[in-house]
């Protein structure tokens, strides 16, 4: 609820659980406006956590915030900490979040459907780590609370990485699902959009053959219609579909007489080998040639380098340009006509062009006319601050604060902010 002014203060653990990695942090707000100190771990979450037993998922969050604790805060402290959970959550509190399904692949059993607060704490529990969980949040909106902390400009927050999603601030006045809260109605709450799943029904956005495959084999079937489109996990598998096809295509047959049994591999190219493609600097594209021969030893002819550096082109660029639809309907919907967006993610910061492509898009749908040389875009996509270590921090100090102060609205347990 509401905005960082910059001085918030203070030191905080934040437990970030992306797609790919998991991350502990110990943030420090500092006393100068707008600064802090950080200290982070990373650590890999392996593939087989991503499936089957949740226990073992909770069990390895611990053992990591542990480890953490025990080399960076040996004081028995109990610091207050932000969990960054990037999933579809419905949250009645902050100390709350029930998982609606999983997204990005994920596919562990037991969650959907419950608060994952209580099976997160309990794994902690069992190791005494000296941890109180101030706020569950979303990435997006972690993106956007800390890029407001050093930019008060700062409108949106997006992820564009293993996932695509955005979050903003609406007025609680106009969210039907809070009515009986009874907050004023201009007080500010941050909405996690979950984009990823607009259009769903498949009435909106015209689908190729090769997103039909991707829906169809994911372990979602149905879901995150719009992020199977944008994100980096989908990114190189739309890529591979499509080659694959045009090597069976017999009016086309790239690849003839070779051996593509690696690349018929699903989810064998991830989005660095696109980016890769589109950013191979030579004219003979001698680099995507040799990434071919390594990764797939396959011999590639001129004309099926240029296919496939045009192909890269068509998937990057609809990714880009999707992702600035978002961005527009929600300055549309809050009538924002000039306000930064920060954005953070792998495709975000990696991939070629991302940045520029969505930049044009934005000024074709929200009509800026001819951009005119050194003019500045009304609404620029920036570089985020890191939303899930900084901006989960951020709302722990924000909830903090409001506890304190006695305003306990959305608050499930206010005992354990003492
Ligand atoms: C997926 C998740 C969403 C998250 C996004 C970026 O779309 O459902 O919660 O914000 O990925 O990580």
């Amino acid at each position: 609820m509401g905005f960082p002014d910059g001085n918030e203060q203070g030191k905080y653990l934040a437990l970030d659980m992306g797609g790919t990695n998991l991350r502990v942090c110990e943030i420090t707000l500092t006393e100068k406006k707008s600064e802090f100190d950080i200290i982070q771990s990373k650590y890999k979450m392996p593939e087989e956590l991503k499936v089957g037993n949740s226990d073992e998922l909770w069990e390895y969050i611990a053992d990591c915030l542990q480890q953490f604790i025990e080399t960076h805060h040996k004081d028995d402290n109990h610091l207050p900490l932000g969990f960054t959970f990037s999933y579809p959550a419905t949250q009645n509190f902050i100390d709350h979040g029930i998982l609606q399904r999983w997204t990005k692949g994920f596919d562990i059993d037991g969650v959907e459907g419950k608060d994952v607060v209580p099976m997160f704490l309990n794994a902690v529990a069992k190791r005494n780590v000296p941890i109180k969980l101030a706020a569950l949040i979303n990435d997006t909106t972690g993106t956007l609370i800390a890029s407001a902390y050093t930019d008060p400009t700062m409108r949106i927050g997006c992820i564009f990485g293993t996932g695509c999603n955005a979050a903003y601030m609406e007025d609680c006045g106009s969210i039907p699902k809070l009515a009986d809260m009874n907050l004023p109605p201009d007080t500010l709450m941050g909405i996690n959009c979950e984009w990823g799943a607009f259009d769903n029904e498949h009435v909106v956005l015209p689908r190729t053959p090769y997103d039909i495959t991707i829906d169809k084999e994911s372990p979602r079937p149905d879901q995150q219609a719009f992020e199977k489109m944008i994100a980096g996990l989908y990114l190189g598998e739309i890529f591979r579909l499509v080659l694959v096809d045009l090597h069976e295509d017999k009016d086309v047959r790239i690849f003839e007489n070779q051996d593509i049994k690696a690349l018929r591999k699903a989810y064998t190219l991830d989005a660095s080998f696109l980016s890769a493609i589109e950013e191979d600097p030579w004219e003979n594209l001698q680099e995507t040639a040799d990434i071919f021969k390594t990764k797939l030893n396959l011999d590639i002819t001129p004309a099926e380098l240029e296919l496939i550096r045009r192909l890269a082109e068509l998937v990057g660029t609809r990714a880009a340009r999707l992702s600035a639809c978002g961005v527009a309907a929600i300055c549309k919907k809050k009538g924002y006509k000039s306000c930064h967006v920060g954005a953070d993610g792998s495709v975000f910061n990696k991939y070629p062009h991302f940045k520029a492509r969505g930049a044009v898009a934005l000024r074709e749908i929200l009509d800026w006319g001819v951009k005119k040389p050194g003019e500045k875009d009304p609404v620029e996509i920036l570089a985020a601050e890191d939303g899930s270590g900084v901006g989960a921090a951020l709302i722990a100090a924000l909830t903090l604060k409001r506890v304190k102060e006695g305003n306990l609205a959305g608050i499930q347990h206010p005992d354990n902010y003492k």
